[in-house]
Protein backbone atom coordinates (compact mmCIF):
# COMPACT_ATOMS: atom_id res chain seq x y z
CA UNK A 1 0.00 0.00 0.00
CA UNK A 2 2.86 2.70 0.80
CA UNK A 3 4.36 1.46 -2.15
CA UNK A 4 1.35 2.62 -4.54
CA UNK A 5 0.35 5.33 -2.30
CA UNK A 6 3.05 6.72 -0.61
CA UNK A 7 2.98 6.78 3.74
CA UNK A 8 0.72 9.61 4.15
CA UNK A 9 -2.02 8.18 2.77
CA UNK A 10 -1.80 4.81 4.36
CA UNK A 11 -3.46 4.56 7.82
CA UNK A 12 -4.20 1.77 9.34
CA UNK A 13 -7.11 1.02 12.27
CA UNK A 14 -7.03 -1.64 15.02
CA UNK A 15 -9.00 -2.92 17.23
CA UNK A 16 -6.78 -4.22 19.94
CA UNK A 17 -9.60 -5.12 22.64
CA UNK A 18 -12.43 -6.47 20.11
CA UNK A 19 -13.39 -9.87 20.75
CA UNK A 20 -15.83 -9.87 18.29
CA UNK A 21 -16.02 -13.49 15.85
CA UNK A 22 -13.57 -14.42 19.07
CA UNK A 23 -11.03 -12.25 18.40
CA UNK A 24 -8.72 -12.49 21.26
CA UNK A 25 -4.84 -12.61 22.61
CA UNK A 26 -3.25 -13.24 25.81
CA UNK A 27 -2.06 -10.05 25.59
CA UNK A 28 -4.05 -7.66 23.47
CA UNK A 29 -2.18 -4.26 25.14
CA UNK A 30 0.92 -5.48 25.35
CA UNK A 31 0.76 -6.73 21.61
CA UNK A 32 -0.11 -3.78 20.46
CA UNK A 33 1.67 -1.31 22.29
CA UNK A 34 4.21 -3.52 20.49
CA UNK A 35 2.98 -2.97 17.20
CA UNK A 36 2.34 0.94 17.87
CA UNK A 37 6.28 1.03 18.39
CA UNK A 38 7.01 -0.63 15.35
CA UNK A 39 4.73 1.28 13.09
CA UNK A 40 6.91 4.76 13.91
CA UNK A 41 8.68 3.37 11.04
CA UNK A 42 6.64 3.18 8.34
CA UNK A 43 5.34 7.40 9.03
CA UNK A 44 1.97 6.47 8.24
CA UNK A 45 -0.99 9.20 7.87
CA UNK A 46 -2.82 8.15 10.90
CA UNK A 47 -3.14 5.24 13.64
CA UNK A 48 -6.58 4.20 14.81
CA UNK A 49 -7.53 2.65 17.71
CA UNK A 50 -10.57 1.10 18.95
CA UNK A 51 -10.30 1.29 22.67
CA UNK A 52 -12.95 -1.53 23.94
CA UNK A 53 -14.51 -4.52 23.13
CA UNK A 54 -17.85 -5.08 21.57
CA UNK A 55 -18.79 -7.70 23.68
CA UNK A 56 -17.35 -6.15 27.18
CA UNK A 57 -14.81 -9.32 27.98
CA UNK A 58 -11.51 -7.39 27.25
CA UNK A 59 -10.57 -4.88 29.18
CA UNK A 60 -8.40 -2.19 30.10
CA UNK A 61 -6.95 1.25 28.67
CA UNK A 62 -4.67 0.21 25.23
CA UNK A 63 -4.67 4.66 24.70
CA UNK A 64 -2.24 5.27 27.10
CA UNK A 65 0.39 3.19 26.34
CA UNK A 66 -0.20 3.28 22.62
CA UNK A 67 -0.06 6.96 22.80
CA UNK A 68 3.31 6.85 24.67
CA UNK A 69 5.26 4.35 22.25
CA UNK A 70 3.14 5.96 18.81
CA UNK A 71 5.24 9.11 17.94
CA UNK A 72 2.10 9.66 15.03
CA UNK A 73 -1.30 10.98 14.59
CA UNK A 74 -3.49 8.35 16.61
CA UNK A 75 -7.35 8.58 16.42
CA UNK A 76 -9.65 6.78 19.18
CA UNK A 77 -12.63 5.54 19.00
CA UNK A 78 -15.53 3.98 20.39
CA UNK A 79 -18.03 5.14 22.93
CA UNK A 80 -17.01 8.56 22.86
CA UNK A 81 -19.40 11.55 23.75
CA UNK A 82 -18.70 15.01 21.90
CA UNK A 83 -17.73 16.52 25.16
CA UNK A 84 -15.08 13.19 25.46
CA UNK A 85 -13.76 13.66 22.35
CA UNK A 86 -13.00 17.39 22.89
CA UNK A 87 -12.11 16.40 26.15
CA UNK A 88 -9.47 14.37 25.48
CA UNK A 89 -8.35 15.93 22.52
CA UNK A 90 -7.75 19.41 24.60
CA UNK A 91 -5.42 17.05 27.29
CA UNK A 92 -3.22 15.69 23.96
CA UNK A 93 -4.46 12.25 25.29
CA UNK A 94 -5.15 11.82 21.00
CA UNK A 95 -5.15 13.54 18.01
CA UNK A 96 -8.37 13.29 16.83
CA UNK A 97 -11.86 10.90 17.61
CA UNK A 98 -13.93 8.80 15.19
CA UNK A 99 -17.47 8.66 15.86
CA UNK A 100 -19.46 5.33 14.88
CA UNK A 101 -22.75 4.64 15.33
CA UNK A 102 -23.54 8.02 16.72
CA UNK A 103 -22.78 9.07 12.85
CA UNK A 104 -25.18 6.27 11.67
CA UNK A 105 -27.57 7.94 13.29
CA UNK A 106 -27.13 11.60 13.06
CA UNK A 107 -26.31 12.34 8.88
CA UNK A 108 -25.73 15.68 10.16
CA UNK A 109 -23.44 15.16 12.98
CA UNK A 110 -20.76 17.78 12.62
CA UNK A 111 -23.33 20.43 12.62
CA UNK A 112 -25.20 18.97 16.01
CA UNK A 113 -21.80 18.50 17.40
CA UNK A 114 -21.10 22.42 16.84
CA UNK A 115 -24.86 23.23 18.14
CA UNK A 116 -24.24 21.16 21.03
CA UNK A 117 -26.95 18.85 20.19
CA UNK A 118 -29.87 17.37 20.08
CA UNK A 119 -29.05 13.94 18.78
CA UNK A 120 -30.83 11.15 17.29
CA UNK A 121 -30.44 7.79 19.50
CA UNK A 122 -28.81 4.78 17.41
CA UNK A 123 -30.97 1.97 16.88
CA UNK A 124 -28.55 -1.20 17.40
CA UNK A 125 -31.62 -3.68 15.92
CA UNK A 126 -31.24 -2.27 12.67
CA UNK A 127 -27.11 -2.44 12.79
CA UNK A 128 -26.06 -5.69 10.05
CA UNK A 129 -29.33 -5.62 8.68
CA UNK A 130 -30.33 -5.21 5.02
CA UNK A 131 -32.14 -2.18 3.50
CA UNK A 132 -33.00 1.44 4.32
CA UNK A 133 -34.44 0.96 7.98
CA UNK A 134 -31.39 2.56 10.26
CA UNK A 135 -29.51 2.94 6.70
CA UNK A 136 -30.11 6.51 5.67
CA UNK A 137 -33.43 6.88 7.47
CA UNK A 138 -32.61 8.88 10.41
CA UNK A 139 -33.59 12.68 10.38
CA UNK A 140 -31.71 15.82 9.90
CA UNK A 141 -31.94 18.85 12.55
CA UNK A 142 -34.90 21.13 10.73
CA UNK A 143 -32.65 23.41 8.53
C1 LIG B 1 -23.16 -1.58 11.92
C2 LIG B 1 -21.70 -1.48 12.28
C3 LIG B 1 -20.74 -1.97 11.40
C4 LIG B 1 -19.37 -1.90 11.71
N1 LIG B 1 -18.46 -2.39 10.84
C5 LIG B 1 -17.14 -2.33 11.14
C6 LIG B 1 -16.15 -2.85 10.24
O1 LIG B 1 -16.47 -3.38 9.19
N2 LIG B 1 -14.85 -2.75 10.60
C7 LIG B 1 -14.46 -2.17 11.77
O2 LIG B 1 -13.26 -2.09 12.04
N3 LIG B 1 -15.37 -1.66 12.64
C8 LIG B 1 -16.69 -1.73 12.36
N4 LIG B 1 -17.61 -1.23 13.23
C9 LIG B 1 -17.15 -0.63 14.48
C10 LIG B 1 -17.12 0.89 14.36
O3 LIG B 1 -16.15 1.28 13.42
C11 LIG B 1 -16.78 1.54 15.71
O4 LIG B 1 -15.49 1.12 16.13
C12 LIG B 1 -17.77 1.18 16.79
O5 LIG B 1 -19.09 1.46 16.36
C13 LIG B 1 -17.46 1.94 18.09
O6 LIG B 1 -17.51 3.33 17.91
P1 LIG B 1 -18.79 4.18 18.41
O7 LIG B 1 -18.91 3.95 19.90
O8 LIG B 1 -18.46 5.61 18.05
O9 LIG B 1 -19.97 3.65 17.69
C14 LIG B 1 -18.97 -1.30 12.93
C15 LIG B 1 -19.95 -0.80 13.81
C16 LIG B 1 -21.29 -0.90 13.50
C17 LIG B 1 -22.31 -0.36 14.49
Amino acid sequence: MIAVWGAGRVGLRVSPLNSFNDMRDSDPIGLFTWLAKRLNDYSLAYLHVMRGDFANQQHGDVLIPIREQYEGILIANMGYTPEEASAAIGAGMVDAVAFGTLFLANPDLPTRIRRGGPYNTPDPSTFYTPGAKGYNDYPFLPA
